[in-house]
């Protein structure tokens, strides 16, 4: 039932401050501060290396995954696509494990994935919205994401809450490891404690995206660039603009700008920048000032702060809320979301079922 709304995608979109609610309630205690003693298959006091594997949407919430848990929990992490785990023969180290994702729980590549790293005899876990299903039963424990059923085939409400796992991870295994202290997991929680608020204020900017989407549904190709955390967010806004628009778009690291994609710049390539005010914003602003000069038409998303930081010609704006940087990522999201949403809307494709697309791929 998509109640008031014309597609399941937007109606999932606009699930996502509760279902992150809920999500987060299951790891996190809001009251205290603290990270609820939940069952882990992991010991992240115990290894020395997590390896995760995934395919699309999910696979870039491991990317982020990736940047959390080194960062604030020291853990090195491998990250592949299935598709390619599966297949390249890596070594299996000692004292590691292994982390799947997967909204169905069902996609072929990743559950081979899974069972290579079986066959290693490591402990297996899994970020799985639905909770019968084979990447969920051949693992020896789950973390589940609540995100209810996702019907739109470019998943929306089961990436965010795939982050909102990861963000509670990375506190858990900073608490285990030594890397964190009470305080700071304590403010780490408070972030992702303002994240269902903060989604709900990006919510609000849905007419302004509504708008740019329109213009945006006139060119034939996007590139999306962020640094950091937001890199991997660039590739998703990518994804999920091709899939559902099927307009040719590409996400890039914004240092990677002037190793080659710069060479695509003109007037009729649009560049979506994703950056909030944070540590590293200046150097994205030079990467902007590169495409301004050359003509570029960009379209940044960023909060007040960084909007005053930043004097160009040929640019528009969606002004964000204040986000705490580690949960930027997550918030950041939404306007990607409905920017693909919207422009995919005005050009009149089917959003719910994109052609060529199945919502679960269970071969390879
Ligand atoms: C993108 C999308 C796909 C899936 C991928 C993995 O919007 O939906 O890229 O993320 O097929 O599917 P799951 O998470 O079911 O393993």
């Amino acid at each position: 039932d998509k109640g008031n709304h014309r597609h399941f995608m937007e109606k999932e979109i606009h699930e996502q401050p509760e279902v992150i609610s809920h999500t987060l309630a299951n790891y996190l205690d809001f009251a205290t501060g603290g990270v609820k003693l939940f069952e882990t298959p992991i010991d992240f006091a115990k290894i020395d290396r997590l390896y995760i594997s995934a395919c699309g949407t999910a696979y870039l919430a491991g990317l982020i995954g990736k940047y959390w848990l080194e960062r604030y929990a020291r853990l090195p992490v491998d990250i592949d696509i299935a598709s390619e785990f599966r297949y390249r023969e890596l070594p299996i180290v000692p004292n590691s494990a292994a982390l799947f994702v997967s909204q169905s729980g069902e996609t072929a590549d990743t559950l081979a994935s899974l069972r290579y790293c079986k066959n290693a005899g490591i402990p297996i876990a899994a970020i799985v919205n639905v909770r019968d299903s084979t990447i969920a039963r051949e693992s020896n424990g789950i973390f589940p994401t609540l995100a209810g059923p996702e019907i739109g085939v470019a998943s929306t409400k089961a990436f965010t809450c795939q982050l909102s796992i990861f963000a509670s991870l990375a506190i858990r295994a900073g608490l285990d490891r030594g890397t964190l202290t009470r305080e700071d997991a304590a403010a780490m929680v408070r972030s992702l404690s303002e994240v269902p608020g903060l989604i709900r204020d990006a919510l609000k900017l849905e007419s302004r995206i509504e708008a740019i989407a329109r213009k945006l549904s006139e060119v034939r190709h996007v590139l999306y660039l962020g640094r950091d955390t937001n890199y991997p967010l660039a590739l998703e806004g990518a994804l999920k603009l091709k899939e559902i628009s099927y307009i040719h778009a590409e996400g890039y690291a914004a240092g990677e700008l002037k190793h080659g994609p710069i060479a695509l710049i003109d007037k009729h390539m649009p560049v979506i920048v994703l950056a909030p005010s944070d540590r590293i914003f200046e150097k994205t602003v030079s990467n902007m000032q590169e495409v301004a000069a050359r003509g570029g038409r960009i379209i940044l998303i960023t909060d007040e702060e960084g909007a005053s930081r930043t004097s160009l010609d040929n640019i528009e704006t969606i002004i964000m809320p204040k986000v705490p940087e580690f949960v930027a990522p997550i918030v950041y999201a939404l306007p990607i979301q409905l920017l693909a949403y919207h422009t995919a809307v005005a050009m009149g494709t089917d959003v719910d079922q994109p052609r060529n697309l199945a919502k679960s791929v269970t071969v390879e």
